[in-house]
């Protein structure tokens, strides 16, 4: 159903890289002129600048900073991000020039969760290093002590946030045999407490100034040396250097990244490390979530501009 007219002026949305198809023929299908960045990295800030100058909408990435000057740029009534996180926004310049600012909760819960589980599995069963032994050729037979790792089950998993994707976690954990507790901002154990309990740790909390390197060179510090880390929320939650560090005098004994501080750039010392398993961001990587994130970003995006309620909008108490 066409909802503009597409003689119209200024009904351009800039969807700044290639999203599921199912988004973009709903944007199609609704009459707008979609202008797509489908180059191989994210749009370079002056071609977004140049760009969204034309445009009412916007559907960015998790990678674009869209802050006062992306705002004031154009005609812009709406961003409609396209990730649950919206770090990336400058929701104080939203709020102050009256544009909404939508996200993608919900749809990507079960995936992020399934592959944070992964992550555990992969660095407390030493995945990695067992495919690598064997594609190397230096597999030469079951040995009792070959690539021994932790037990999972009867192991207590310490939750950092608990929202959405944490209480997922917390849920496939106890399937796992996991003890399960939790540290958010308003309830469940002390940081201090998780961390010195806790046999993996893993964090869900959003990027904020209050958790910008929450886990810092003290925090990881209190961890016991036995325990595994596990970051799929955002890089700059952990002091990269600190964990690179950490992980090589062994003070904890892994890690599983899915996420990094100066994305795409990995800290050089982490790369080196045989106890880390590394990730480039899939958290919420299947066919069936990235369809239902460009749904969700589109229905967002399209309420907005059709002055109706967004079905996600980010509420202005996350100021
Ligand atoms: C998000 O939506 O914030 C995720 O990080 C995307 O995978």
């Amino acid at each position: 159903m066409e909802i503009w007219n597409k003689s119209e002026a200024g009904v351009k949305v800039l969807v700044t890289q290639l999203i599921d198809s199912a988004g973009l023929d709903a944007l199609q299908a609704a009459g707008l002129d979609v202008d797509l960045w489908a180059g191989p990295g994210p749009i370079p800030r002056d071609e977004l600048l140049r760009r969204v100058a034309g445009c009412v909408g916007l559907i960015p990435m998790l990678t674009d900073l869209i802050d006062g000057p992306v705002m004031d740029a154009g005609p812009l009534q709406v961003v409609a991000n396209h990730a649950v996180g919206v770090d990336n926004v400058d929701l104080q310049a939203a709020a102050e020039r009256g544009i909404p600012v939508t996200n993608t909760p919900g749809v990507l819960t079960d995936a992020t969760a399934d592959l944070t589980m992964a992550l555990m599995l992969g660095v407390a069963r030493r995945v990695v290093e067992g495919h690598d032994l064997v594609r190397s050729g230096g597999f030469e037979g079951w040995r009792p002590t070959l690539l021994r790792g932790m037990d999972l089950h009867g192991a207590t998993l310490g939750l950092v946030g608990k929202g959405r994707i944490g209480t997922a976690v917390g849920t496939r954990a106890r399937a796992f045999g996991m003890a399960v507790v939790h540290h958010t901002r308003t309830g469940g154990i002390s940081l201090d407490r998780l961390l010195q309990t806790a046999d993996v740790v893993s964090l869900h909390c959003p990027l904020t100034t209050e958790t910008h390197h929450l886990i810092d060179a003290r925090a990881l510090g209190r961890m016991k040396p036995e325990a595994i880390l596990i970051n799929t929320a955002r890089g700059p939650v952990v002091d990269e250097a600190a964990l690179a560090r950490a992980l090589q005098e062994r003070t904890i004994a892994g890690a599983g990244l899915d996420v990094f501080e100066h994305e795409p750039r990995v800290h050089p010392d982490l790369l080196a490390l045989p106890n880390v398993v590394l990730l480039p961001h899939l958290g919420s990587a299947t066919r069936g979530t990235r369809r239902r994130m460009a749904e969700l970003a589109v229905e967002n995006l399209l309420a907005v501009l059709a002055h109706r309620p967004p079905l996600s909008p980010i509420p202005p108490e996350s100021l």
